[in-house]
């Protein structure tokens, strides 16, 4: 197992009627709120409701409109409204583009210069606005982790940062407010928190026990409730579904172990390019870097293939078959895996090499996914 530090001070309130604690888990020292959420589900779901019930005697602004992938042109208007109105505390109500858009503008509040260095230029932040979160989504995991992507789609970008200040102060996990999610955003929730755990699971063999036996237990949760959180609402499986995206992204499967994140990083180029969702792109892209990674990633894809998939036999055919289980799983789902069947521009792919050419890095637990290997990886997916 490798060193590491493990930090993570978010207070986690689960479960039913969790909203009502709102008045008490934020201080009446903080005096101006801001409360953030996207196109209007929460006010569909009930959730505005609880809220602003919740909160009925303070004083609370309000900001909507964050979009899926939420953008940096939208984002610094909430910036401003944080000045302007001497915003004290931010809460985000809403899934992970929500969440992670008031890391930003929690972030930017407090930045000097133009917020946009801190995801272009790795700006330092060094404070940020404190803010809490009311999870509508199980997916990303951004409300118990100091993460946030966010997009620019007047510059064709989405980026990521990461910074101790944004770690949400709370976050309220009530599974009740999945019961309006469609079954495209419940599979990609389960997709994406099977992704998480596999970026930091799949990767180069350090004999991190524990964690790997964790990451096979949210793996086999996500698996093992699939079809139910699928089939309409039960308030068990949802339970389990949330904790379990918690888990795939709070840190704890993912420290001692190499990290890969290359589906992820290069997702985010597809995402930006064609608009597709978050896990969509991993769905399409994940295939492609396990074949390009093969040998270095066989060890791990085959106790993944025996553990989670109880499957047999040589490394090499346990590995492929665990891949071709994989994929069945994310297609069961309703998930289209390859690029072709989202009728995308496939022309357009070489501007993804070209975006990391301009990083200048490479992703991948071992930095070896070079771009013309990205270009070769991508070309196999479509
Ligand atoms: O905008 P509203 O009206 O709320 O609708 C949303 C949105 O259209 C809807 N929705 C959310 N909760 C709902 C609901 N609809 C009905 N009932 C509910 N209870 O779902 C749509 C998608 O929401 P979004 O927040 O975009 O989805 P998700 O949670 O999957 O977040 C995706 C974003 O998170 C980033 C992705 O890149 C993407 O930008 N990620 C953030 C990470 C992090 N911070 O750690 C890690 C992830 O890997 C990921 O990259
Ligand atoms: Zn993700």
């Amino acid at each position: 197992m490798n060193n590491f530090e493990f930090y993570n001070p978010v207070r986690i309130i689960f479960g039913k009627n969790t909203i009502l604690k709102l008045s008490k888990l934020i201080s009446p020292d903080f005096k101006n709120i801001l409360l953030v959420y996207g196109g209007g589900s929460i006010k569909s779901n009930g959730v505005y409701d609880q809220i602003m019930n919740a909160l009925a005697q303070r004083n609370v602004i309000e900001f909507s409109g964050v979009e899926a992938n939420p953008d940096f042109d939208t984002l610094m208007k909430a910036v401003s409204i944080c000045r302007e109105e001497k915003i004290d505390f931010i809460l985000a109500a809403g899934g992970g583009s929500v969440i992670d858009g008031v890391k930003l503008i929690a972030a930017g509040a407090h930045f000097e210069g133009d917020p946009w260095d801190i995801l272009a230029k790795r700006g330092k932040v060094k404070s940020a606005l404190p803010f809490g979160t009311v999870l509508t989504l199980p997916a990303t995991g951004s409300e118990m982790n100091s993460g946030s992507v966010v997009s620019r789609r007047a510059l064709g970008a989405k980026l990521v940062f990461q910074s101790e200040h944004v770690f949400p102060v709370f976050s309220i996990l009530d599974p009740e407010t999945t019961r309006t999610l469609p079954v495209s955003q419940l599979a990609n929730g389960i997709i994406d928190a099977f992704i998480h755990v596999c970026e930091q699971y799949i990767t180069n063999d350090v004999s991190a026990v524990l964690q790997y036996h964790q990451s096979e237990a949210v793996l086999k949760t996500l698996i093992e409730i699939a079809e139910t959180v699928m089939g309409g609402f039960d308030y068990d499986s949802r339970a389990a579904f949330m904790w379990a995206a918690t888990n795939a992204l709070n840190g704890t499967v993912g420290v001692g172990v190499p990290q890969d994140w290359a589906t992820h990083v290069i997702g985010h180029e597809l995402t930006a390019l064609y608009g597709l969702d978050h896990a969509v792109t991993l769905a399409i892209v994940q295939p492609g870097v396990w074949q390009t990674c093969f040998e270095a990633k066989k060890a791990m894809l085959a106790r993944y293939g025996r553990n989670v998939w109880n499957l047999s036999g040589d490394d090499t055919s346990v590995a492929h078959l665990a891949m071709e289980k994989t994929d069945e799983f994310y297609r069961s789902l309703g998930v289209l895996t390859t690029l072709s069947e989202h009728g995308v521009d496939t022309e357009k792919l070489p501007i993804v090499a070209e975006k990391f050419a301009s990083y200048g890095y490479n992703p991948g637990e071992n930095s070896d996914l070079t771009p013309e290997k990205i270009t070769k990886l991508l070309n196999s997916r479509i």
